[in-house]
């Protein structure tokens, strides 16, 4: 049977993305999301085209969500061997106007919920002496962002606990690396325009030394790299696809 891969955040945008790649790669794939309805039409969508696929809701913020998510998906479709993290939320606010209601949920669905998801799949990993990781960083975290100091930080945690796992466990035969990207054109960055919290896709997308916003096709092919045959000596790497923005 094809290995099986698990996406968070797979409803939408990159995570989407992601999923759509991995169909393409011929492996089985487990969508997990906070939006139940929209992730189990994702799913319907792949399956209807012939694809083996599982789709959960998870909150990836709750603990029993998560470990409840991953059993399911476990017993539909077998073990997790490969795991993309692409669950997260945004937030633009000034740093003194940063509620501590605000930044609690933004590092717990950015990192909390990354490293529970990690810690719900890798046992699967462990046992099959072959794992890949690839976690969903920012570039916000490498070169800071105005009103984005609780994301920046979350995402900064993600970067720092990519690069911890992938010396722990790279003798287990489990690769953990990053993808950080800058502007991708999804439903997040759409609503943030919308919102008025952000100048707008394509307003910044000219700025972009490559001359285009990037899209979750983008991101899903770095995820596709670094989770196949070319990826095996890539580990603790944060890979940058972000048109240039940030060298
Ligand atoms: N779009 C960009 O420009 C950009 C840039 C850098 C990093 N990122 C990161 O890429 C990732 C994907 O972003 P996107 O642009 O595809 O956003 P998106 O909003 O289109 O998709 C994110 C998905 O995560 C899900 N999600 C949110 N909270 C969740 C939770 N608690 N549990 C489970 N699922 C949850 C949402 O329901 C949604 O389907 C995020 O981690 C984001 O921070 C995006």
């Amino acid at each position: 049977m094809a290995r099986v891969a698990a996406v968070t955040g797979a409803a939408s945008g990159i995570g989407l993305g992601v999923a759509k790649q991995f169909v393409a790669d011929g492996y089985q794939v487990a969508l997990l999301d906070l939006d139940g309805p929209g992730v189990k039409v994702a799913a319907e969508e792949l399956r209807a085209a012939g694809a083996a696929v599982a789709s959960a809701e998870v909150d990836v913020a709750d603990r029993d969500s998560v470990r409840a998510a991953f059993d399911q998906i476990r017993s539909e479709l077998g073990p997790v061997e490969i795991l993309v993290t692409s669950a997260g939320i945004e937030n633009f606010t000034a740093v003194l106007d940063i509620t501590d209601e605000a930044w609690d949920r933004l590092l717990a669905v950015n990192l909390t919920g990354t490293f529970a998801c990690i810690q719900a799949a890798l046992p699967d990993m462990l046992a099959a002496g072959w794992g890949r990781i690839v976690t969903i960083s920012s570039q916000s975290a490498q070169s800071g962002a105005p009103s984005m100091a609780h994301y920046s930080a979350s995402k900064g945690g993600v970067i720092a606990l990519t690069k911890a796992l992938a010396v722990e466990l790279a003798r287990q035969g489990v690769t953990v690396n990053t993808v950080s990207p800058s502007l991708v054109d999804t439903p997040m960055a759409r609503k943030a325009e919308a919102a008025g919290e952000f100048i707008g896709v394509d307003v910044v997308a000219p700025m972009v030394p490559l001359g285009r916003a990037g899209t979750p096709a983008d991101i899903a092919a770095a995820c596709s790299y670094l989770c196949g045959e070319g990826g095996s000596y890539i580990t603790g790497q944060l890979i940058g696809v972000n048109g240039g923005m940030y060298i």
